[in-house]
């Protein structure tokens, strides 16, 4: 085998790359297979998808059922462009998800992802203003510490400056208040209800600095991930939060892109805080990374304004509504109802954060362990006493990643958590078929990591 002897090795093809990867210089194991929990690379190490990629694989890695629904969608219809026609698959999931979504929700505009979900809930808010002789309502409020991906429009509202910032000449004009962030803002003298209140209030007065009748939406995700590490809002919030939208006529853009889909433990985050949206962007565990999928779920008002109006949203892509991403997110959907998949996702999110309380309790390192479901996040500091955050330049979160990789574990790492810039949080998202043995695995190859990478920084 001459030609095999000769070729690259099959780690070697990792860096003479052609790719522009995310970065440059780096080189990454190539990913040759996946089973259940696993994903095993060319090398044959295997490693425990703790965090579901980035929150994506919620059903685990080549679940046959999901294959045969995506086979079988490809030997009938692999395309059709959606000014031409609709197709089965694509209505049987809009049906689908209209059956299970939050109250008031009537239909669905389907994308690729979730940064294309986020940038048509902006223009479908926009315009739904528009048809109804709104035309001044031009801002768009969101919060601090937050990511609605990585498009013009998503990149403006969202609130992880370091990432904005050499784009900034780019960005529409976009205004950001206060996170939830309990655990560094709650003032010691507040009640978790008192520092709601505070937050929302916030809200309305940014509302009200803009001029009520000029706000188009307020925009937050449901629970913070990947920039807070999985921190949900305190008791209360989202329904005042509802309650100041509804009083100025602005919308509510809740972002279920990454804690939607099953992983708090209901399907919609927003279920447990009694509020529904005006718009919501669902994608990642919607697909479960078996296809780029992402949605835009709206309440009737306003798909009856559109309808009711210029008759057609102004935002189109070509791919919408791929036929086999549909199969996928169908299938998903249906697995997850048959395996009856959340319940699993409540009962091991809560050993999930037992073993992580346990494990992390008293750690000198760890300030936070915090989380909802199978979504849950642990928070790293130099000194819990004063929370203060490792030196930002050490990219300690990096180094969790190495540590995690190197003993076989997958974990989703970022810096940022505190302002903006410094702090390190490192967010859990396993599939949502994973049991007890698997997940006390995590903890402990989890703890090892963060041992060996804060050792570095001694
Ligand atoms: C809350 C949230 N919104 C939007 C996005 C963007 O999604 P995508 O990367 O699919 O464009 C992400 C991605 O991480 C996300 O976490």
């Amino acid at each position: 085998m001459a030609g095999e002897m000769s070729g690259p090795s099959k780690e070697a093809i990792a860096i003479m790359t052609r790719v522009l990867h995310r970065q440059t210089g780096h080189s990454y194991p190539v990913a040759a297979g996946g089973q259940g929990i696993t994903i095993r690379d060319a090398a044959g190490k295997d490693y425990i998808d703790a965090s579901s990629g980035a929150a994506v694989s919620c059903v685990g890695h080549s679940h046959p059922d999901v294959l045969a629904a995506m086979r079988e969608q490809l030997d009938r219809l692999a395309y059709a462009h959606t000014s031409f026609f609709t197709t089965e698959v694509a209505e049987a999931l809009a049906d689908d998800l209209v059956a299970h979504a939050p109250p008031g929700i009537g239909h669905v505009f389907f994308v690729s992802g979730g940064s294309e979900a986020i940038e048509a809930a902006l223009k479908l808010a926009r315009q739904y203003f528009v048809e109804r002789g709104e035309p001044q309502r031009r801002y768009i409020i969101a919060r601090r510490q937050s990511y609605h991906g990585i498009t013009l429009g998503a990149l403006a509202i969202g609130g992880r400056e370091w990432q904005r910032k050499q784009f900034a000449p780019l960005l529409i004009e976009a205004h950001h208040v206060s996170p939830v962030y309990e655990y560094r803002d709650r003032r010691a003298d507040e009640t978790a209800q008192a520092y709601g209140e505070r937050l929302a209030r916030e809200v309305e007065r940014k509302i009200e600095e803009l001029g009520g009748k000029n706000v188009i939406a307020f925009v937050a995700e449901t629970v913070v991930g990947a920039t807070l590490g999985a921190v949900p809002a305190v008791p209360g919030y989202f329904q005042r939060v509802r309650d100041i939208c509804d009083r100025h006529g602005v919308l509510l853009i809740l972002d279920e892109v990454m804690c939607g889909m099953g992983r708090t433990g209901t399907l919609h985050a927003c279920e447990q805080e009694g509020v529904s949206p005006d718009l919501m962007a669902l994608a990642k565990g919607l697909g479960g990374g078996y296809a780029p999928i992402g949605a835009l779920m709206m309440q009737d008002k306003i798909f009856d304004a559109i309808a009711g109006g210029s008759g057609a949203f102004q935002h189109s892509h070509t791919y919408m509504g791929h036929p086999l991403a549909c199969a996928a997110a169908l299938a998903v959907q249906r697995v997850m109802r048959r395996d009856n998949l959340l319940a699993n996702v409540r009962s091991q999110g809560a050993h999930l954060a037992r073993r992580l309380k346990e494990r992390f309790g008293n750690h000198p390192f760890v300030g936070d362990v915090r989380g909802r479901g199978l979504f849950q996040g642990v928070e790293l500091v130099a000194d819990r006493g004063s929370k203060e955050p490792f030196d930002s330049k050490l990219k300690l979160h990096a180094r969790v990643k190495r540590e995690a990789m190197a003993r076989g574990l997958l974990v989703y790492p970022m810096g940022g958590s505190a302002d903006g810039v410094r702090g390190d949080h490192i967010l859990l998202a396993p599939p949502f078929i994973i049991d007890a043995p698997g997940i006390d695995t995590i903890v402990e190859r989890l703890g090892e990591a963060i041992d060996g990478a804060t050792a570095q920084t001694q």
